[in-house]
């Protein structure tokens, strides 16, 4: 138990705790001190933290709404994301945010809230937030939103608590955040990478900037991540208040990409065969096709996400755990295509699995 939690009323005058000891006691106890050898580290950590019980739990709580709330998000933008190098990270970070909110919800398990209330709760107001991240107008501004958005604020709101809780007391906490500060590292950096490879290869800088400034206004106004910080006017207007967000139907691809879905043989995608038919040759070579062309798979489970979010949190953590297993799968095929001397992008991409998740019903796609 936190010795925060007593949340007794303080007086004027500091509180004093009276210790009563006995002399002879206390002249022993040094006498035996004497005696030990051994100089250990010195553990330097002090008792005493910025937050109650109730105020760690409540910032808790939030953090896994977004977390959880994030998951879901990038799943309902997999089919929407273009370029292959952005669809296949996104999958990835499905995941690491699907893990961070299981993380920080057997945290919360663990101090007072329990398992329904955490899953049962919603904010309406990180809710309008998600919804207006998610109108961005193509997978750059997205991942504006989602990554120097979102993801810088909240991996600096985990900064701040590491410094501010019990260093002693909340230690599950620390080590909560420092292993999802594990994920955040890379998929932040990569992020920031990718926006400059947009800008580079020609996507105006100007608006992205804008867009990030109008979701930066729209976070402090609700208190910024934790909802504590002083509340700023939200900005107007949002791009919700004119048209709810809808995820995308159509699979898309880059322009490295051509495609087929006529048919789910490749040899007869190409109209020829490059090596005869139940051979192990071919055999091999459709397999790794296969692999790439997971790629849908990604779009598949993403979507899945979206459309059961809110039902189940175990269910939503295991589809995002599928959707990264199909994001490596996917990059396996890759590779092993350039293993195998190939240009991958030359080998048609089969999307016989993705246009099912357009505008069918999700239960029937799934099936
Ligand atoms: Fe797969």
């Amino acid at each position: 138990m936190n010795p925060e939690s007593q949340d007794t009323a303080r007086s004027s005058t500091p509180e004093t705790i009276p210790a009563i000891s006995f002399a002879h006691q206390r002249d022993e106890a040094a006498e035996r001190r004497k005696e030990y050898p051994f100089r250990f580290p010195a553990d330097l950590r002090q008792l005493g933290g910025k937050y109650s019980v109730a105020e760690n739990s409540r910032r808790l709580l939030r953090f896994f709404y977004f977390e959880r709330r994030l998951m879901q998000a990038l799943g309902a933008w997999t089919l929407s994301i273009p370029e292959f190098e952005v669809k296949l990270e996104t999958g990835r970070h499905i995941f690491y945010h699907a893990d961070a909110a299981r993380l920080l919800r057997e945290r919360l398990n663990e101090q007072e809230a329990r398992q329904k209330e955490i899953d049962q709760f919603r904010d309406q107001q990180i809710d309008r937030f998600i919804e207006e991240m998610l109108s961005a107008n193509s997978a750059c501004e997205l991942l504006v939103g989602v990554h120097r958005v979102l993801g810088h604020a909240l991996e600096m709101a985990y900064r701040h608590h590491l410094d501010d809780t019990d260093q002693v007391t909340d230690v599950p906490t620390i080590r909560c955040l420092r292993r999802i500060l594990i994920d955040y590292e890379p998929m932040l950096q990569w992020a920031d990478a990718a926006i400059l490879a947009y800008v580079e290869g020609g996507v105006a800088e100007a608006p992205l900037a804008s867009w990030r400034w109008h979701l930066q206004r729209l976070l402090a106004s609700i208190g910024g991540v934790t909802g504590s910080d002083v509340r700023t006017e939200s900005p107007t207007p949002l791009r919700t208040d004119s048209k709810a967000f809808l995820r995308g139907t159509v699979p898309l691809r880059d322009v490295r990409f051509d495609t087929f879905k006529n048919t789910g043989d490749y040899d007869a995608a190409d109209a020829q065969e490059r090596f005869p038919k139940d051979s192990y040759e071919n055999l091999r070579l459709r397999f790794i096709r296969t692999q790439r062309d997971e790629v849908d798979a990604i779009e598949a489970f993403g979507t899945f996400i979206w459309h059961i979010r809110f039902k189940d949190f175990q269910s939503e953590h295991n589809l995002a755990r599928i959707t990264w297993d199909e994001a490596r799968h996917t990059e396996i095929g890759h590779r092993a295509l350039l293993a195998c001397g190939y240009d991958p992008f030359e080998l048609l991409n089969r999307l016989t699995g993705s246009t099912c998740r357009g505008t069918m019903e999700p239960a029937f796609a799934m099936a």
